[in-house]
């Protein structure tokens, strides 16, 4: 007797069934009237009185086995019926998960839409450029040590070819192509031969600004970019101009926001200082208008331009750079966004 229930067991372990009539004879072979089962337990009645307890046992493990055997095959019936079988791979996508847009990629979006409020225009340009066009044009002297082999990508040693370092180029196509009131925007990647680090990439993001137009003056620029800082950073966000130095702007500064990390106090983000450094910017040199055919006498204008990995840091606290780059799941994960 003993030696039937395990084989039934061992049957019923084995099992599976191919059809929902297939399963349906498999229940009447074992619990049917003259089933498998339905017989042993007949026989229960004659086993002897010093194993009954032991049989018992054994019998009615089986029928435990044998219900959850149905159930468990009768289930996978039913979600094909539904369509919920999961291992059916012929069944249409899950369209839940349609992934998230790259940080990069967001913070840019941020800056354009900040800019087009206020009636800029998204401009492009290419990534290949030549001398003039992000060297020359922008009042950078011949010996200039930006053109320098260190800092510019060649392209097969001709020094007139090269990989724009910054998106100025696309404002020099502009303002050739473009009579003033000139209002832009220039997006896209540049490349700079620097050794990668947390804070340095060879390639990154920048987005540049040109705005010229008659009496355009140095306060129109600090109110438009007190106006960006506080759309971007938010609402209580201060801003300092700083003096600098760029070949194509005169006076230059470079910009800093207050620190919203520490709110000005001082803290590791903003190395106690409390001001975070974002964007170059300053009025536009005459020499560079002139070499793109506009009249420096009629006409003024502004420029300003910021790295995009950069301010995305400065947003999300984002402790190294090279994590934009790693396409690590994880990282790109925790930006989700419905834009
Ligand atoms: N082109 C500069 C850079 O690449 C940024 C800049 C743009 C500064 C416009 C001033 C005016 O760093």
């Amino acid at each position: 007797m003993k030696e039937k229930i395990e084989q039934l067991r061992k049957k019923v372990e084995e099992f599976k069934s191919e059809t929902p009539q297939h399963l349906e004879e498999f229940r009447i072979r074992i619990l049917g009237k003259k089933g498998e089962l339905t017989e042993m337990f007949d026989e229960f009645k004659n086993v002897a009185s010093e194993e009954k307890r032991e049989i018992g046992k054994l019998l009615n493990e089986v029928k435990i086995l044998v219900q959850q055997k149905l159930k468990s095959q009768k289930e996978l019936f039913d979600n094909v019926e539904t369509g919920k079988n999961i291992a059916d791979k012929t069944l249409p996508a899950n369209a839940d998960n349609p992934g998230s847009r790259h940080p990069v990629n967001l913070a840019k979006n941020e800056i354009l839409e900040i800019f087009t409020r206020l009636g800029f225009t998204v401009a492009d340009g290419p990534e290949i450029e030549d001398d003039w066009h992000v060297f020359s044009a922008l009042n950078f002297p011949p010996n200039h040590p930006a053109r320098d082999m260190q800092d510019t990508f060649f392209i097969e040693q001709n020094p007139d070819i090269l990989l724009r370092t910054h998106t100025s180029s696309i404002q020099v196509r502009t303002m050739e192509r473009q009579k003033p009131p000139i209002r832009v925007v220039c997006p896209g990647r540049v490349f700079r031969n620097e050794a990668i680090s947390a804070r340095a990439h060879c390639i990154f993001h920048q987005v540049e600004g040109l705005y010229i137009d008659k009496n355009v003056s140095f306060a129109d620029m600090k109110q438009t970019l007190l106006y960006f800082a506080r759309e971007m950073f938010g609402e209580n966000t201060e801003i300092r101009l700083r003096p600098s130095f760029f070949p194509f702007t005169e006076p230059s500064a470079e910009m800093d926001v207050s620190c919203k990390i520490c709110g000005g106090k001082g803290c590791n983000i903003c190395k106690y200082t409390g001001w975070l450094e974002v964007l170059g910017c300053g009025i536009v040199d005459p020499n560079v208008l002139e070499a793109c055919g506009i009249d420096s006498k009629e006409y003024t204008g502004y420029a300003f331009g910021m790295g995009v990995e950069r301010l995305a840091m400065l947003k999300w606290q984002v402790k190294d750079l090279r994590l934009y780059f790693e396409n690590d799941v994880r990282f790109l994960e925790q930006f989700q966004s419905v834009i």
